[in-house]
């Protein structure tokens, strides 16, 4: 079984990005940590994009093709309404989607205390930097 993990704008940057905020582990560290904490059967297929329209695309992809999600939509988290009605899809068709952050965006900015997506997700972890992503992971393991 595959099990998609998609990374929003600017998490590509991770590892130089605020290491305060988001530390010092690159998007290819947690995609190695993550790779190494699952199955030999499971597939981590991890992505980062900056634009809106990929990460719609790789939804519908997991909509069709029935595959768990686990998605940090970085900064469209606060605004993407596009991307909140392509996840509602997954829940629609009964796909579990856990929304991640490294940060716990509650104890940062204002605008970042609302989240678009959290209304249709099966589950949000939040605050763990990237044990967020394995925890998540963890879960749709034993319920994905
Ligand atoms: C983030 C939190 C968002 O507010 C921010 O825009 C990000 C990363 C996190 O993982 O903590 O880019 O999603």
């Amino acid at each position: 079984s595959t099990i998609l993990v998609l990374n929003g704008p600017n998490l590509g940057r991770l590892g130089t990005r605020e290491p305060e905020v988001y530390g010092s582990e690159t998007l290819d560290d947690i995609r190695a940590s993550l790779a190494a904490s699952v199955p030999a059967d499971v597939e981590i297929d991890l992505r980062q994009s900056d634009d809106e329209a990929e990460l719609i695309g790789w939804i519908h992809e997991a909509v069709d093709r029935r595959i768990p999600v686990v998605l940090n939509p970085a900064a469209f988290t606060h605004y993407s309404y596009a991307l909140r009605d392509a996840a509602a899809q997954l829940k629609q068709a009964s796909v579990p989607l856990v929304e991640v952050h490294l940060s716990n965006p509650h104890t940062r900015e204002t605008f970042r205390h609302t989240s678009v997506i959290s209304g249709v997700a099966t589950g949000v972890i939040a605050g763990f930097g990237s044990d967020s992503y394995r925890l998540a992971v963890d879960w749709l393991l034993r319920h994905g």
